[in-house]
């Protein structure tokens, strides 16, 4: 794999799951920008963004994705809002290819029911708010993406395979 592989899109999309199936289908390394931040700052995502505000966990994203893309040959996991600062990006489309998972707005709220690991999500959002956040997010993952898939009704294994036949299409 020349470059890194860049996953992308709306929380919910299944980006984390999707890229450690593809680590093992491409016996490459998986890296997740989220759980990188958490461990270099010592705290949970919802703390940093408690304690540093979204600017401050959005200037450590970019630091942890500067780093990931001076490496080659990772499976890049991206926080949902990779895309909303134009240097992230850039690094993404200097360094590999960009493939932007998509995903409905019921979709988002099944898969993240119950989980209180996301602050743009807290306090129970309706399917219209998140069709919203998905409405102006959307141009940006698409500016972005080399590749976009569908993930809805589909499992992981099935995202991953079709990543996977999207880079070697010969195997
Ligand atoms: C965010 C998505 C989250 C995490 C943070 C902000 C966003 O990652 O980076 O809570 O702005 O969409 P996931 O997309 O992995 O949930």
């Amino acid at each position: 794999m020349k470059g890194n592989l860049y996953l992308i899109g709306f929380m919910g999309a299944g980006k984390s799951t999707a890229a450690e199936r593809l680590g093992r289908l491409l016996c490459a390394a998986v890296f997740e920008t989220d759980a990188e931040i958490a461990r270099e700052a010592g705290m949970s995502i919802p703390e940093i963004f408690a304690r540093e505000g979204e600017e401050g966990f959005r200037n450590r994203e970019t630091e942890i994705l500067r780093r990931a893309a001076s490496y080659g040959g990772l499976i890049v996991s991206c926080g949902g809002g990779i895309v909303l600062r134009e240097e992230n990006v850039r690094l993404m489309k200097e360094s590999g290819t960009v493939v932007w998972l998509t995903v409905s707005a019921a979709a988002v709220l099944s898969r993240t029911e119950g989980s209180g690991d996301r602050p743009l999500l807290a306090g129970k959002k309706s399917r219209e708010e998140v069709e919203e956040m998905i409405k102006k997010r959307s141009p940006l993952y698409e500016a972005a993406r080399d590749l976009e898939i569908a993930t809805d009704g589909k499992d992981p294994e099935t995202v991953a395979e079709e990543i996977r036949s999207y880079l070697h299409p010969e195997r």
